[in-house]
């Protein structure tokens, strides 16, 4: 798959870790920034990524910022995509069964790698379950 990967300041360390890891399981990897631990704004990022999965361009989306949440509220505006705030392997499970999310959020401050790893491993390979599901999302706006 084609994915795009961002991050603001809180964000940083994990993206770099988690960028490499989406390109050793054989992805394509876009990295829209950030590129270093400077303050930057995260719905700035939010839209780089957002702007792709809404379009098309790119199949999923990882944005990952202090705690997740900035990232996610910010995410969930854009046509198109369902942003998840992911912790663990079961919401990051989840997330791809029952709700089909194209762009996962985390947060630096909240997991490490090794949940990170977990969670990207996870949410990169489970597929939606459909069915009954695809009818509930169906009922977002523009989905
Ligand atoms: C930046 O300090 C922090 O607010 C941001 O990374 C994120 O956690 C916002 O939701």
């Amino acid at each position: 798959m084609k994915i795009v990967i961002g991050a603001d300041h809180g964000g940083f360390h994990l993206k770099e870790f988690v960028r490499t890891l989406v390109q050793d399981l054989g992805h394509e990897v876009e990295d829209v920034g950030c590129y270093s631990t400077d303050s930057v704004n995260y719905p700035d990022l939010a839209s780089l990524v957002c702007e792709k999965v809404s379009g098309g361009s790119v199949d999923r989306g990882i944005l990952i910022c202090g705690t997740g949440l900035g990232m996610s509220m910010a995410a969930n505006r854009y046509a198109l995509v369902r942003a998840a705030l992911c912790h663990d392997h079961y919401t990051a499970r989840m997330s791809r069964e029952h709700n089909n999310a194209n762009v996962l959020c985390m947060g630096e401050r909240v997991v490490g790698s090794g949940v990170a790893e977990d969670m990207v491993r996870t949410w990169l390979a489970v597929e939606f379950s459909g069915g009954r599901h695809q009818s509930r999302i169906a009922q977002f706006s523009q989905c």
